[in-house]
């Protein structure tokens, strides 16, 4: 039963519709939504309010891709959190390869850095009572079908994974659909070196399938974002069940920080060639998730960029 939930990049997508489902649960009392831009976080706020008639919003403003400006967040969140919901992220966009002064480019600062940060310095507070989840993807371990192919490391050494958190891992062959999936490797293998290191903590990985209605379009390059706004989502990909509603993705979430179900140390997604449907612990088909060494070695190479 989580009482109080903060949500990050809840503002819109996924983020936003988890928020509303939350403040349903009858046991929910508080939902912080964390988010950079005070306009877009007052009215997603008002929005909500307005869905569910309860008035149990808090918004607080920060940037996950910033340490200070999450520092600084930490700051204003007075009282212990039941559970957090690392949702903010994606591809990025243009600004993608971006070198940030954490050292970490700005699609890994984005999907990594601030998580980190937010929840070690909350931890290191006492103030995390239940559970961490992390929004990961299916494009860890790739989907046939779709011609998605799964991370490949050579080593998964921390001098590997630090390469992967400031692009130089992909030379001069940055492309940040590609490098989305391995920025999310790191951040899923530093989820279960937290699960190791905190067990009374339930850290759980959770993708939330492809899912339809959310802002994630906006930031791909014109064409591929005109093929997927007008054509795929809408079209060919529910024809090959490849997509699920907004609701369906964010109940991912949702049951990921309340059902026993869901364990700690484990990243859940579509079954193997799937984007929707059943969740299933993605090790049985990508056995580098268990390799204590490297989540160990994501989570040392983190921490180089954090000062
Ligand atoms: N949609 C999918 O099919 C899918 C599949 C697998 C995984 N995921 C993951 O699920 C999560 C949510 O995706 P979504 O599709 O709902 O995306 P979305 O609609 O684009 O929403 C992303 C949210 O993250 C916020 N955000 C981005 N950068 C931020 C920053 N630096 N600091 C604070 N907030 C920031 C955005 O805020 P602004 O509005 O201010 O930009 C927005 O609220 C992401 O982590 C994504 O990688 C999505």
């Amino acid at each position: 039963m989580n009482e109080s939930i903060l949500i990050t990049g809840a503002n819109i997508g996924l983020g936003k519709e988890t928020a509303r489902q939350l403040a349903l649960k009858e046991e929910t009392k508080k939902v912080i939504l964390f988010c950079r831009n005070p306009t877009k976080a007052e009215s997603a706020k008002k929005d909500l309010e307005e869905q569910t008639g309860k008035k149990i919003f808090e918004i607080i403003i920060g940037d996950v891709s910033d340490a200070n400006s999450v520092r600084k967040a930490v700051e204003k969140i007075k009282e212990p959190i039941d559970a957090i919901i690392l949702n903010a992220g994606g591809v990025v966009g243009k600004t993608a390869a971006n070198i940030t002064p954490s050292g970490m480019n700005e699609l890994a600062a984005t999907n990594v850095l601030g998580h980190v940060v937010l929840v070690e310095e909350l931890l290191t507070q006492g103030k995390i009572k239940k559970a961490v989840l992390l929004a990961s993807s299916e494009a860890i371990r790739g989907v046939k079908p779709m011609g998605m192919k799964p991370v490949s490391m050579k080593t998964s050494s921390a001098d590997e994974f630090a390469a992967v958190l400031d692009g130089s891992f992909f030379a001069n062959q940055f492309d940040s659909l590609k490098a989305y999936g391995y920025v999310k490797y790191a951040a899923t293998m530093w989820i279960f070196s937290m699960a190791r290191k905190y067990p009374n903590i339930k850290f759980v990985a959770m993708s939330p399938g492809n899912t339809g209605g959310t802002n994630a379009p906006e930031n791909l390059p014109a064409a591929m974002k005109f093929m997927m706004t007008y054509i795929m989502m809408p079209v060919v990909m529910p024809l090959i069940g490849m997509v699920h509603k907004l609701g369906v993705g964010a109940s991912r979430f949702v049951d990921g920080i309340s059902d026993e179900r869901y364990k700690t140390g484990v990243f859940y997604a579509s079954k193997e060639g799937k984007l929707t449907g059943d969740v299933v612990d993605q090790s049985s088909f990508f056995p580098d998730l268990k390799n204590t060494s490297f989540q160990d070695n994501a989570d040392s190479a983190i921490h180089r960029f954090i000062k």
